[in-house]
């Protein structure tokens, strides 16, 4: 149990790459709040997977993008856990289309649920996890914010912003014991990806070298590797889960 005893804040974690995240941590010993619109499809088979191995999963929830609210929330969460260990900003959307045709709305909402969210609750987070002098940040960005990609210009400015964010929250708080890294999953299978057409699919399966879509806990394996003291010389990094794509 690589994170036994510790305690995490997932966002976003009612399905898709956060419920493998949410289970994952369960299974290693550390108990769970989850934020994320709706509590899902998941909360039962967390419970059993967390009675099992004698943790808690808490469900909280919240829209990450509402400064006021996710603020309140992580407070809360704060207060009633004693202290988080662990942060993985995950919740994410995509509202994809050319820049010619894309409206400021669509753009604004990627912006903010993807990277504003991420400085809001890190804020909160991140406080109080310098005063413990201890503490794991895992941003989950996108192969896309370091290549691009047509017709996800707001996806890609979210992903690419959250990597400079990850980097600078990094060297700032480094020297109080508290890591920050991003994980850049390539194509997972998940209801986001589900949306694309076959098309699409095909598309993207063809740019990975091998030769296998991911699933959502190879994406939770290597954040709990991050989370874990195994990483604990490891910060400002961002780690590649794309069976090659993007190398
Ligand atoms: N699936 C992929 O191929 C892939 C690849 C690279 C990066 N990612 C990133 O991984 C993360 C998870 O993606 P996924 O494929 O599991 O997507 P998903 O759509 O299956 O799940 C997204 C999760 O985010 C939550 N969420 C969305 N907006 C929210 C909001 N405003 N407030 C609170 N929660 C909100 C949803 O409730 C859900 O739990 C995202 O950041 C996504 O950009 C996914």
């Amino acid at each position: 149990m690589l994170i036994d005893g510790k305690k995490a804040l997932v966002t976003g974690g009612s399905r898709g790459i956060g419920s493998g995240i949410v289970k994952t941590f369960l299974r290693n010993g550390a108990s769970v709040y989850y934020i994320s619109r709706k509590p899902g499809d998941y909360l039962e088979e967390y419970k059993k997977i967390a009675a099992e191995n004698g943790v808690e999963v808490i469900y909280k929830e919240g829209n990450v993008a509402d400064e006021e609210t996710i603020t309140a929330t992580v407070n809360e969460i704060l207060e009633e856990s004693g202290g988080i260990d662990i942060l993985v900003n995950n919740a994410g959307i995509a509202k994809d289309g050319l820049v010619m045709r894309m409206s400021a709305e669509d753009w604004q909402d990627v912006i903010n649920i993807n990277l504003t969210s991420a400085f809001y609750i890190s804020k909160v987070v991140s406080r109080s996890m310098i005063k413990r002098r201890t503490g794991a940040i895992i941003n989950v960005t996108s192969i896309v914010g370091l290549v691009g990609n047509a017709g996800q210009s707001n996806y890609a400015a979210s992903k690419a912003g959250m990597i400079g964010f990850t980097k600078s929250l990094a060297r700032e708080i480094a020297g109080r014991n508290v890591r920050v890294n991003a994980v850049a999953p390539g194509y997972i299978q998940t209801e986001m990806t589900d949306k694309l057409s076959d098309d699409q699919q095909e598309g993207l399966k063809a740019q990975i070298p091998m030769g296998r879509v991911g699933e959502p806990e190879d994406v939770a394996n290597v954040i709990m590797f991050l989370a874990s003291d195994l990483a604990g010389y490891v910060t400002g990094q961002v780690i590649r889960i794309s069976g090659g794509m993007g190398m």
